[in-house]
């Protein structure tokens, strides 16, 4: 059941970004964005939706934050599996930018990644009120700029060559950044659309975003290639500190349990509306790509 709607709303997000980008021409940079844009577990955009939906939103208007983060993710994607990031030739299954066209498409094309996600919350079909599209703009900003998503990655970058691995606090503070800050977004983007108190998905949020990077962790050490659809090992390999290497695989997978408990608590206040979030949550820790 639970799948099956994350799969539904996923394609409701492709067909939207799919109609977006319809009259856009096919140059290799267009081309790339498309190719970035397929695929993957759409995560976000459920979270977008179903943290709207708890407030009576409308799917024809939170599909607007929902394909912009997925945007901005595809992004973060496209740029952090450069050759100077982490060099990775497969993302979902597929050859990533910068192996089936080049380096300088690779980066053109996340750029115009970024921008577009940009362009989908401040599209006026989003919210007939501009203050709320933007909220959604400056928060969005935000989560994914330079004390968000992007510091997130700098201190992933450099934890790389540090001379003593980082501390559980300093990998946690790197999370909060690397994909808590975009996850943080994506499900707080239903209380910005609400106008509602943006507490009990803050606290989601926050817990989920953790609790995701945590199993990320897991995955990267226990996972089948085949499935996630790109490498593993990578930390390892690299000598990275992850909450693996330094919890445990149990003590790792015990916290990230705490965690989804945490955060189906802090939305129960909302009712049956909550109900999607709580088993996204779930299966957060549970997935296997
Ligand atoms: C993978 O994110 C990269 C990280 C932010 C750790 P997802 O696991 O959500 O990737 P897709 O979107 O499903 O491919
Ligand atoms: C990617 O993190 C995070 C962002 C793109 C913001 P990772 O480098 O750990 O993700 P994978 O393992 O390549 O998916
Ligand atoms: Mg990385
Ligand atoms: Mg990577
Ligand atoms: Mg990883």
């Amino acid at each position: 059941m639970f799948l099956k709607d994350l799969q539904k709303n996923g394609q409701a997000t492709q067909e939207h970004l799919d109609k977006y980008l319809n009259s856009w021409g096919d140059s290799d940079v267009i081309s790339a964005m498309r190719h970035a844009l397929n695929g993957g577990k759409r995560l976000r955009a459920y979270l977008a939706v179903k943290g709207a939906a708890a407030y009576d939103i409308p799917i024809d208007q939170s599909i607007w934050p929902a394909s912009a983060i997925e945007a901005i993710h595809a992004y973060s994607l496209v740029h952090d599996d450069l050759p100077c990031m982490d060099d990775d030739d497969l993302r979902r299954g597929i050859p990533t930018i910068h192996k089936k066209w080049n380096n300088a498409t690779a980066v053109l094309a996340g750029d115009a990644l970024q921008s577009l996600g940009f362009e989908l919350v401040l599209n006026p079909a989003c919210s007939e009120k501009e203050s709320v599209r933007s909220e959604l703009a400056l928060s969005l900003a935000k989560a994914a700029g330079g004390q968000g998503m992007v510091l997130g990655q700098a201190l992933d970058i450099a934890a790389e060559s540090a001379q003593t691995p980082l501390d559980l606090d300093q990998i946690t503070a790197l999370q909060r950044g690397k994909t808590g800050a975009l996850l943080g977004w994506a499900v707080k983007s239903g209380a910005i659309l609400a106008q509602e108190d943006p507490m009990p998905l803050s606290l989601y949020a926050q817990a989920v975003g953790l609790a995701f990077q945590i199993a990320d962790d897991v995955l990267d050490v226990q996972g089948d290639p085949e499935k996630a659809g790109k490498r593993l090992m990578k930390d390892a390999s690299a000598g990275k500190a992850t909450f693996v290497s330094l919890l445990g695989l149990e003590q790792a997978k015990a916290r990230s349990q705490h965690l989804i408990d945490q955060a189906c608590d802090a939305v129960s206040p909302l009712g049956k509306g909550a109900d999607a979030l709580q088993q996204c949550a779930k299966f957060i820790i549970s997935r296997d790509s």
